[in-house]
């Protein structure tokens, strides 16, 4: 909860914004680096969680790789200064250009999501004289636990190379000459909670491991992506995801012998360390009797409530009320579905208090749209205040 002393300072800005501790980041990276450390796991930033450039630069101290997803993700990546050998490129659907100015980085593995993309990073690479290192984005078909509209390896998923896919064309993959297949990556989802699945996750992974090198295939790292959940119903309790328990349960399950591991996080990273601060606007009830807080920011700043019903934990950080009343919270934008939450108990609202909604460091500002023409919010950072 933030003091009274900081939220009143809060007042003096443009609302709404993203308000980071970074000072939680650090210790978030912290936590990372130094679990990871203890097998000589690699870890990269999955940047489309959050590209603020403030935090970029935080995660760069800890040594870092990064995870993207664009070429503009990449350029971004570069920019701030993260070695392109630490850098891992996936995306079912990668432009020319995009491919391009990847093999022109020299990055750690362009993860291929199909074999028409492989023959074409060959066919692009053997044009720039390159030969390019790619790890085979394989579809594990893994049911994640989380809400299907984040879940990604599922067999009938976009994502990745199936299996079969792989088997059955593993001839003509290993005959391509401007490609070096360096590594398997596997993503299955995101926001997973039952740290059980990695364990199917891991159990798959030394198969088809062991399968595909028994076929001629020579790996160096397994990349497994991200997924790791975070808490987004009491996040002062466990504001540090669980990076120890997911470590050790693959520790403990992957069998591929020495090959290095990387891991893909982007929400364990920056999720708890933003919220979104929001001014009231309006108090209302409608005639069904429902009250409403009508709020300066809207789905065009944080959508995840809107696109997948996700909970964000609300407070009102200014209010001086001692009673607390139930209230649905909505935004500015033209669409029903812009609500934050329903039910949800705030001391009383009044027209300037600001509130702040948690947890939205990931997946907040960099999925802000400008739709009805709002701007983009701006970010406050903790140890700037
Ligand atoms: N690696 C790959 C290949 C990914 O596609 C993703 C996320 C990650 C790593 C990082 O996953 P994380 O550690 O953050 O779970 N917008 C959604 C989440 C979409 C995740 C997309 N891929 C949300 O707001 O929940």
């Amino acid at each position: 909860m933030l003091s009274r002393h900081i939220a009143s300072k809060l007042r003096g800005f443009e609302t709404p914004f993203y308000l980071y501790d970074t000072a939680l980041l650090r210790q978030t990276l912290e936590s990372v680096v130094y679990e990871s450390n203890k097998y000589g796991y690699k870890v990269h930033y999955a940047i489309k969680a959050n590209y603020d450039d403030h935090l970029l630069a935080i995660i760069r101290e800890y040594g870092l790789g990064i995870d993207c997803a664009s070429g503009n993700e990449l350029r971004k990546a570069v920019e701030a200064g993260f070695d392109p050998r630490g850098i891992v490129y996936a995306g079912v659907g990668k432009r020319d250009k995009e491919l391009r100015y990847a093999i022109s980085q020299g990055i750690l593995a362009i993860n291929c999501e199909s074999i028409e993309e492989l023959e074409v990073v060959d066919a692009l690479s053997a044009e720039a004289g390159a030969v390019t290192d790619v790890a085979l984005r394989i579809n594990p078909d893994i049911d994640p636990r989380t809400n299907h509209c984040i879940d990604t390896g599922q067999a009938d998923s976009k994502f990745g190379i199936s299996y079969e896919e792989v088997l059955e064309h593993a001839a003509r993959i290993k005959s391509l000459t401007h490609v070096n297949v360096v590594g398997v990556h596997l993503h299955i989802g995101s926001q997973i909670r039952e740290l059980h699945v990695f364990e199917n996750m891991c159990r798959k992974v030394n198969v088809i491991v062991r399968n595909l090198e028994g076929l001629g295939f020579s790996f160096r790292f397994v990349d497994v992506g991200g997924g790791l959940g975070v808490n987004y119903d009491v996040p002062e309790n466990e504001p540090i995801p669980n990076f120890a328990s997911l470590f050790s349960i693959v520790h403990n399950h992957l069998d591929i012998g020495g090959k290095e591991v990387h891991f893909e996080f982007g929400r364990s990273i920056v999720a708890e360390c933003g919220e979104l601060i929001t001014r009231v606007l309006f108090n209302k009830t409608t005639a069904t009797g429902r009250k409403l807080a009508i709020v300066d920011a809207s789905m065009t700043e944080l959508i995840r409530p809107a696109l997948y019903g996700s909970y964000h934990n609300i407070e009102n950080i200014t209010s001086e009320e001692e009673t607390s009343d139930k209230y649905t919270v909505v935004g500015t934008a033209c669409e029903s579905t812009d609500v934050f939450d329903e039910n949800v108990s705030l001391r009383r609202t009044r027209r300037g208090d600001l509130l702040s909604i948690k947890s939205a460091g990931a997946y907040g500002m960099s999925m802000a749209s400008r739709y009805n023409l709002h701007d983009l919010p701006g970010a406050v950072y903790s140890d700037e205040l």
